[in-house]
């Protein structure tokens, strides 16, 4: 049974999409069958693919000698995610969806998550993300959908990151332990339409992504 992930965010730039695209790409690494869907006017995603198809990748049909995992891919606008969804749940070929979602419009992350398993939000660790955050539990509460927050862009140091920690912690926020951290391995993955683990599979991005991708499908696991 596909268990579909949406990562939601109200705030613009938290980073939905790199989390969206490294999370898919670290799970089809493990060998999980993955779709993903760009809901976001903005298309990020949609971009993203078509650099993914240039390097040989995306649904497979490339001829680079180490092309990456194929991953499904589509780009429903609002009223088409439920039919899009269905399609991949019906076909059963599909362990993991990701959904992208736009910030600010409410009513498009509200149909994708109510569509999801598992609310996903990104948030980077400063104040203003931490209050927009606000919206995006409120609206999953509303869903009564699951929820948990990963931080993101997390600084190597500084004291602003332990402090927004503790104030999640504070307020019994469901955060995964997994944290994604401010590296150029991933802005630099997403502009070649890869993530991380295949980008730079050495690096420390690509050991983030991976003990993201286990936490997520842990989660998939507890059902
Ligand atoms: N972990 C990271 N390390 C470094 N840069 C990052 C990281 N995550 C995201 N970025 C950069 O931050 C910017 C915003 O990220 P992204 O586009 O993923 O956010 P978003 O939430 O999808 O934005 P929008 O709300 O506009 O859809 C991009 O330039 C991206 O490359
Ligand atoms: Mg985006």
């Amino acid at each position: 049974m596909a268990f579909v992930v949406a990562v939601a965010q109200r705030k613009g730039g938290a980073g939905k999409s790199t989390v969206a695209a490294t999370l898919a790409t670290a799970l089809a690494a493990e060998g999980a069958r993955v779709a993903l869907l760009d809901t976001d006017p903005q298309k990020s995603l949609v971009r993203w693919y078509a650099e993914r198809r240039a390097q040989g990748g995306g649904d497979g049909s490339g001829r680079a000698a180490h092309a990456p995992r194929p991953i499904a891919f589509d780009s429903p606008s609002g009223w088409r995610l439920g039919g899009a969804l269905d399609r991949l749940r019906r076909g059963g070929g599909v362990d993991f969806v990701l959904l992208d979602t736009p910030p600010h419009d409410d009513t498009d992350a509200r149909l994708a998550i109510r569509n999801a398993d598992l609310v996903l939000v990104p948030l980077q660790p400063a104040p203003a993300d931490l209050w927009a955050t606000d919206a995006t539990l409120a609206l999953a509460a509303g869903e009564r959908r699951p929820v948990r927050l990963v931080l993101n862009r997390v600084p190597a140091t500084g004291k602003l990151a332990p402090q927004i920690v503790d104030e999640i912690a504070r307020r019994r926020l469901p955060l995964l332990n997994e944290a994604l951290g401010n590296r150029s391995a991933y802005p630099s993955a997403f502009a070649q339409g890869l993530g991380v683990v295949e980008a730079a599979p050495r690096s420390t991005a690509a050991e983030e992504a991976r003990r993201l991708a286990r936490a997520v499908a842990a989660l998939r696991e507890e059902g």
